[in-house]
């Protein structure tokens, strides 16, 4: 694993283009190792951009020189996955006695895939929220994110099938570590 070429910053709104095609070409690159085709077609509904991550400065990018090479934060509100367009947002702020922190929308470029940027991130999230009071974090993996997330500590708790609009059941697994 090499970090020592990665850097790091909070996203900003003018970041928004260069996030949709980060995570574009994430989903269609490694997704498909994981799914049947109409479920990588499905996830599309249920991930991507949630830009009240960025307004709630809690959201990261990262690069290796100049090139953005990844993408990931966390939340201090109920909504456990999904983009701007995804159903049941739910903007509630958490309450960091007894509820768990939310890790979201991790992405890594595929040109950057294990050189440590979604470990990284993960680190970068779990000492913001635990700066926050949070003592847990939990997260709604996707078959492509449990080898990242086990090996980052994180348990699986419960797993089920997200049926989207077209009927297509996605699996997603909730995760949890402390802090
Ligand atoms: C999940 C994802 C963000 C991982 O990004 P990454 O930057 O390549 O991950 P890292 O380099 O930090 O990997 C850290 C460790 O996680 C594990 N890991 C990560 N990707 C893995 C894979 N495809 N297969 C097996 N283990 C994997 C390994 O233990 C790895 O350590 P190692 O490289 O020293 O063996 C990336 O694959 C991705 O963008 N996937 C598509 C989008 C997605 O599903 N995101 C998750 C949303 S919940």
């Amino acid at each position: 694993m090499q970090t020592n070429a990665l850097t790091h910053r909070l996203a900003a709104e003018a970041d928004l283009p260069a996030l949709h095609h980060l995570m574009k070409r994430a989903m269609t690159n490694f997704l498909p190792d994981f799914l049947e085709p109409e479920q990588v077609e499905a996830s599309f509904e249920i991930m991507g951009v949630d830009s009240r991550l960025i307004a709630d400065g809690t959201y990261f990018t990262v690069f290796d020189g100049d090139a953005l090479a990844g993408c990931g934060g966390w939340s201090r509100r109920e909504t456990l996955f999904g983009g701007d367009h995804t159903f049941g947002r739910n903007p509630r702020l958490l309450d960091p006695v007894g509820e768990a922190a939310r890790v979201r929308a991790m992405y890594t470029d595929p040109d950057h895939a294990r050189k440590g940027v979604g470990r990284l991130i993960l680190k970068l999230c779990e000492d913001a929220a635990r700066a926050e009071n949070f003592t847990r974090a939990e997260l709604a993996a996707t078959a492509a994110g449990v080898p990242l997330y086990k090996a980052c500590g994180y348990a699986p708790m419960r797993a089920w099938d997200e049926v989207t609009s077209t009927g297509v059941p996605v699996p997603l697994v909730l995760m949890g570590k402390g802090l």
